[in-house]
């Protein structure tokens, strides 16, 4: 071999090869999510020609009926895209809107209390869905398949049924009275008034019907039309505020995804309206000149703790519908001010939550769900979507098969006046017509030049601090199973208490937190439902998780 072509050679094994490796795609496909016939359907559409994003259209469709507690046509959520060919990254953004005719204080009475249940249980409660929008906008712009295709497994799965398994049977329980109390919902999720056995079929005829009228008409055989109509009608009959005008004025709403740098990676994540992206990079800036890895365990944890405190006060303070309040995006998700943030914080001991300035805070709930989805191409989603609490409102207006959320109640009520879960939030996300309540769903991309992690939850208020825990795990180098797998703790600023899952916490960690003034509220019921997969550029590998608290399915193909 000549020296000019050993030269040759090496000049094509850096360049031509280091460019190679940008240009390939990943060696496999990959989808995560919570239940193994939304994973399935996923890669149906995939074989059949589709790319991640009519994938993620499959997912979601399947999700809606397969996991009626979490998300639906009757919700709505945040789809996180990556466009390989484009390098680019948008957020779609398919959250519910108030009804025209909801009010500021439409859940309080006439002394300013709560109306209890008001803005949880019922028609009044749900806010007008985004996520059948939401399907029609990702096929039209950036699928390859028809609607018709991508349906279809849905379709199927309303039509045959599915089977009752053990979570169905926790949430079915804890709804049991508000899915008694409404027919059309009790008919289809309930066994003669009952939560139905182990195995047990559930059948959606009416739900198949309205996927069809999606798939023949796109968005516009959801909200207009005998679906708008009916679901009109039920709502209004049973004392809800939908209008017409409400369903034909709903629009998907593409928005920059928030971005920030931790420690050498890419973090890319969910904009306003949701508060997840810019409370994990607030969080993240925190802690970004710390290496955590040298630090005692006490320490490591402390820090982190007093890292979402703060990051949860900014969250109920100044988050809301960027088309409606003016979010200070650039300051929150400076590293200056994270860095400030974090120059008030003791080693020595924790901050108390009633010192930090200002408004209380938001929200937590075992409903919601995620996905993640990656393509040979290197297209990927994230997506995080939701009907609010399980089995969302429980009220289905008849015909439509369409299970309504209660996002209404992710709103705050009035500044001062605690949500479902006691806990409280600013005039920022006051309730107003039109206007998007303020969401946790916190899809997430991770990247370096290693590799690329596609990451998100379930879990109210503590999907952030979720995804905050996965995202310091993946950068610590850990594997994507433990990454979906460990236990997690969390903090909201208030209530000013730890929550965490049994073994968060080992050996004399408990003792140490306690010394340093931290109040630890341990848990019996783990949270959340990680699903996650990891491109490793780096091995040429793609990696998939399901966390082991649910029954999802993460299948690498
Ligand atoms: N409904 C849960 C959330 O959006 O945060």
């Amino acid at each position: 071999m000549t020296i000019y072509f050993r030269i040759a050679l090496f000049v094509w094994l850096i360049f031509g090869g280091g460019l190679g490796l940008a240009r390939e795609g990943p060696p496999a496909a990959a989808i995560a999510s919570a239940h193994p016939l939304a994973t399935q359907a996923g890669h149906e559409v995939l074989a059949a020609g589709g790319n991640a994003f009519d994938a993620a259209v499959a997912v979601s469709a399947a999700l809606a009926v397969v996991e009626p507690y979490s998300s639906g046509l009757g919700g709505g959520g945040f789809w996180l895209l990556h466009l390989a060919k484009e390098g680019t990254d948008v957020m779609l953004d398919g959250r519910e809107r108030a009804p025209l005719a909801a009010t500021a204080r439409m859940y309080l009475d006439e002394t300013g209390a709560l109306i209890q249940g008001a803005s949880i249980d019922g028609p009044l409660a749900a806010a007008i869905p985004g996520q059948p929008a939401a399907l029609a906008h990702l096929a039209e712009h950036y699928g390859r398949l028809s609607l018709a295709k991508t349906l279809a497994p849905a379709m199927g799965y309303a039509r045959e049924g599915f089977e009752v398994d053990k979570p169905y049977r926790r949430r079915a329980a804890f709804r049991l009275p508000v899915l008694k109390r409404w027919p059309a919902a009790g008919q289809v999720f309930l066994a003669d008034g009952k939560v139905p056995v182990l195995g047990a079929r559930i059948k959606q005829p009416a739900l198949a019907a309205t996927l069809e009228a999606l798939a023949q008409r796109g968005a516009a055989g959801f909200y207009q039309g005998p679906v708008a109509e009916a679901l009109v009608a039920g709502v209004r009959a049973a004392g809800g505020i939908w209008s017409r005008e409400d369903l034909a004025q709903y629009q998907v709403v593409e928005r920059a995804p928030v971005r920030g740098q931790y420690r050498g990676f890419k973090i890319i994540s969910a904009s306003p309206p949701s508060s997840g992206g810019i409370a994990l990079l607030t969080m993240l800036n925190i802690l970004a000149e710390e290496d955590l890895s040298t630090l005692p365990a006490a320490t490591r944890t402390h820090l982190i703790i007093e890292a979402m405190r703060r990051a949860y006060r900014d969250r109920a303070q100044y988050l809301g519908d960027p088309d409606f309040v003016d979010v200070p995006v650039q300051r929150l998700t400076h590293p200056y001010y994270g860095a400030g943030l974090r120059a008030g914080i003791r080693l020595d001991r924790a901050t108390s939550s009633a010192d930090l300035p200002g408004i209380q805070s938001q929200d937590s709930g075992p409903h919601t769900t995620h996905f993640s989805v990656i393509d040979r191409e290197g297209n990927r989603v994230a997506a995080t979507l939701s009907i609010n609490y399980p089995f969302g409102s429980g009220f289905m207006p008849p015909g439509t098969g369409v299970l309504l959320n209660d996002e209404m109640d992710d709103f705050a009520a009035a500044p001062g006046v605690p949500n479902v879960y006691g806990l409280i939030g600013s005039q920022a996300n006051a309730i107003a017509p039109g206007k998007r309540p303020l969401s946790s769903m916190t899809p997430t991309f991770v990247e370096n030049e290693q590799g690329v992690l596609v990451l998100g939850t379930p879990g109210g208020s503590r999907i952030i601090t979720m995804v905050l825990l996965g995202v310091l795990e993946h950068v610590a180098g850990a594997d994507l199973t433990h990454l979906v797998s460990q236990p997690r703790f969390h903090h909201q600023y208030f209530p000013d208490e730890v929550e965490y899952e049994p073994q968060a916490f080992a050996g004399e960690l408990v003792k140490d937190l306690q010394a340093l003034g931290h109040s630890l509220s341990p848990r019996e019921r783990p949270w959340g439902n990680m699903q996650a997969v990891f491109w490793d550029r780096a091995r040429k590998r793609v990696k998939a998780a399901s966390d082991p608290r649910g029954v999802g399915e993460a299948v690498v193909r």
